[in-house]
């Protein structure tokens, strides 16, 4: 009886039952770099207002008949290499994207079939930028209740699909990517354990005209341009992303002082830094790519933490705080023990 009892207290308090430890990382980046000078070349911009405003300096552009897919299962394929494990051990795939391939079924199916994975579930999410951090606390939830051992939680986009390239002011934020990370279920290994340690999602569907795409299925039939009232979008990101960055701190019992690394979603260089402001965190506690990859949308964060992991700077046991917003609004943090 007494035993009976503690498995329905373990089953009511899923934290008891299973931690999701980060086993590994990898992404993948189409070949193709168009920088800012190029861009300039056609379009009334300049290198220097875009690095000004953004501190964007080029990104990669995917090639012609090279699919979300693609990049997903490249980015896969290193994350499974990196944990020294291979797709049949994957029982969850849970891939970010507001790019998929095809309306449906989902990218994360042909990923699923690519990696040789026949059992488990696959499936896709779209929170736009907020995207990585959705899928993360979905797959987390899935780990620690049991319904999955072994889950790839992959960010893929080809924003350059969707993208207005006549539209100065959105098209030359944005670029094309893919990062993932596998996670594995492990007892709870109490409070210094590593692991995903918390995360936190919001909504707000008021602001659904702020950041939009201007087609769809249902709607006009075809896929659309993206659109975004660029000002208001980053006045309500700072915001948005100070508070959920707080939560996190809270719920876990930290202080912005605890964080080694702060992993942002790449939208521009001044929100990351108005964020860090309003936590107090140096500059050296935080992982910019921006300069590079501009914003991938939901791939940018697992892009951001696999290039900080492959430089040395995020080690094992690392307090690593992920943030991010995107169309919706969506907004959310994950807070990791590396
Ligand atoms: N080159 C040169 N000038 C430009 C460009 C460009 N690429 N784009 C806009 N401008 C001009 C505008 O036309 C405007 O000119 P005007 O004063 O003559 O009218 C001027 O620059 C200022 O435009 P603003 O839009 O007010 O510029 P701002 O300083 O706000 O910067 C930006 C624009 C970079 C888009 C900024 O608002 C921003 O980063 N917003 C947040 C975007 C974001 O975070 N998105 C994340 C989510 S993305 C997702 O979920 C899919």
């Amino acid at each position: 009886m007494r035993h009976l009892l503690r498995r329905k207290a373990r089953l009511c308090n899923p934290s008891m039952l299973a931690r999701s430890q980060i086993v590994g990382c990898g992404a993948y980046l189409p070949e193709r770099i168009v920088t800012n000078i190029e861009l300039a070349a056609r379009l009334d911009t300049s290198d220097e207002w875009i690095r000004q405003r953004t501190g964007i300096g080029e990104r990669r552009i995917a090639a012609n008949g090279e699919l979300t897919s693609d990049l997903a299962l490249r980015a896969a394929q290193r994350a499974l290499a990196d944990a020294g494990t291979s797709g049949s051990d994957v029982d969850l795939i849970v891939l970010a994207t507001a790019t998929p391939d095809n309306t449906f079924p989902a990218t994360a199916a042909k990923v699923q079939a690519q990696l040789g994975m026949s059992h488990g579930a696959a499936f896709d999410v779209q929170a736009v930028c907020a995207g990585f951090i959705f899928a993360l606390g979905i797959a987390d939830n899935a780990l620690r209740l049991g319904q999955a051992r072994t889950a790839l939680v992959i960010g893929a986009e080809t924003f350059s699909r969707i993208l207005d390239w006549e539209d100065r002011g959105t098209c030359v934020l944005f670029g094309d990517g893919a990062g993932a990370l596998v996670l594995k279920a492990v007892p709870d290994p109490g409070s210094r354990g590593r692991g995903v340690l918390s995360t936190h999602l919001h909504s707000d569907g008021r602001q659904y005209d702020i950041l939009y795409v201007d087609g769809g299925p249902s709607s006009t039939r075809h896929s659309g341009h993206l659109r975004m009232e660029g000002r208001e979008v980053f006045r309500q990101a700072v915001q948005h992303l100070s508070e959920v960055v707080d939560e996190a701190l809270a719920a876990n019992g930290f202080n912005a002082a605890d964080i080694d690394w702060l992993v942002p979603h790449q939208a521009n260089s001044r929100i990351i830094d108005g964020v860090a402001r309003k936590l107090g965190l140096s500059a050296g506690k935080i992982v910019s790519t921006i300069e590079r990859h501009a914003n991938t949308s939901a791939a940018s964060i697992p892009l951001a933490l696999a290039t900080a992991v492959a430089d040395g700077r995020i080690r094992p046991g690392h307090l690593v705080l992920l943030e991010a917003l995107g169309g919706g609004l969506s907004w959310g943090a994950s807070m990791l023990r590396w």
